[in-house]
């Protein structure tokens, strides 16, 4: 297939980029600066500019593309959430989003499947509720992000002939998302659990994730929403035993939730909100996790 990735530039785009590569696919990124990242990716990757409107050359080039994948948007995780952050990090995805359904419009493309990122974040904070992609979505921040983001994309049926809304988990890599912020306290001994511990984090290897998003382009069945997270959520109590275990460091400092909140402010939500979901889609389609628990995840990633 050809495939377009907007905002393959970034954690998640490298990965799949790479793999779609290894699995024979043409693969192009749209990037608003792809001077800045060329050199991360193999130069079989070819990197087409545009404005994050529908506006400009790569509008010519839609209509080449298979598929197209949509992960751009501002980086959630870096940065303190204030009011202009979060405005940017709802209005770059509903502009990206936007961006490319009113270029399919304006070019004609017809692409075989059009795929959207979102998040769990959809769900909001759910206590020990098991999650599925039936489950109903929450009011906070991010869950109303999440929404609009989705409502934008929907708007795809009309000219892809088959859309995915893909709502991932915390993606566990060595060289982005939290993980590497989240070894750092145990590397240096101070590592413990975070508020109650008993919130639940529903997480996915990049690498599972990368091949879930290659699984969904090929899949004919896979259309509306997939949860992409592993099949085996963990409370935070026992993500943080096992990554004391891998580690070979103890877990003895736990973080009250009122410290969080007074270090991170709202985006202390990130860490404590509980989400125990499941790949429900994804397993009945047949899709099979290479890295199913967190043990042999964080094994793979951090031995
Ligand atoms: N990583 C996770 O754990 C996780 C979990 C759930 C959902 N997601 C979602 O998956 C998507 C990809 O995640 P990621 O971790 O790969 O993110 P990332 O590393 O921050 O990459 C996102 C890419 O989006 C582009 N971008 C940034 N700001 C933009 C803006 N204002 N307008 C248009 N494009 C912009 C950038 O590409 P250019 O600079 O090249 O244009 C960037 O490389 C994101 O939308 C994220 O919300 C990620």
């Amino acid at each position: 297939m050809k495939v377009l990735i907007a905002g393959g530039s970034g954690f998640i785009g490298r990965h799949l980029a790479g793999r779609l590569l290894q699995e024979g696919h043409t693969v192009a990124i749209l990037s608003r600066r792809p001077e800045l990242h060329r050199t991360a990716l193999p130069a079989a990757v070819e990197w087409i500019e545009w404005q994050v409107r529908a506006g400009g050359d790569w509008l010519n080039r839609l209509p080449e593309f298979d598929a197209v994948i949509n992960l751009a948007g501002e980086n959630i995780g870096a940065g303190w959430w204030t009011a202009a952050k979060k405005r940017r990090i709802l209005e770059s995805r509903l502009q990206a989003t936007q961006a490319l359904i009113d270029g399919m419009q304006q070019t004609g493309a017809r692409p075989a499947v059009y795929v959207n990122a979102s998040a769990i974040g959809y769900y909001g904070s759910r206590g020990d509720d098991v999650i599925d992609e039936t489950s109903p979505g929450g009011n906070d921040f991010l869950a109303q992000v999440c929404r609009e983001w989705e409502t934008a994309a929907e708007k795809a049926d009309a000219w892809a002939q088959r859309r995915c809304i893909v709502r991932i988990g915390m993606v566990l890599g060595r060289d982005g998302g939290a993980l590497p912020q989240m070894v750092m306290p145990f590397k240096l001994f101070v590592g413990g659990k975070i508020g109650s511990g008993r919130q639940w984090m529903s997480w996915i290897h990049i690498h599972d994730l990368a091949r879930a998003f290659a699984f969904i382009l090929q899949t004919a069945g896979a259309r509306g929403v997939v949860n992409a997270t592993a099949p085996n959520p963990v409370t935070n109590a026992e993500w943080t035993q096992t990554l004391a275990r891998v580690l070979h460091r103890p877990a003895l400092f736990p973080v009250p939730a009122a410290v969080l909140k007074l270090g991170l402010g709202e985006k202390s939500v990130l860490a404590l909100q509980s989400q125990r979901v499941l790949p429900k889609a994804l397993l009945s389609l047949g899709f099979r996790f290479q890295f199913p628990t967190l043990e042999e995840a964080l094994a793979d990633l951090l031995a």
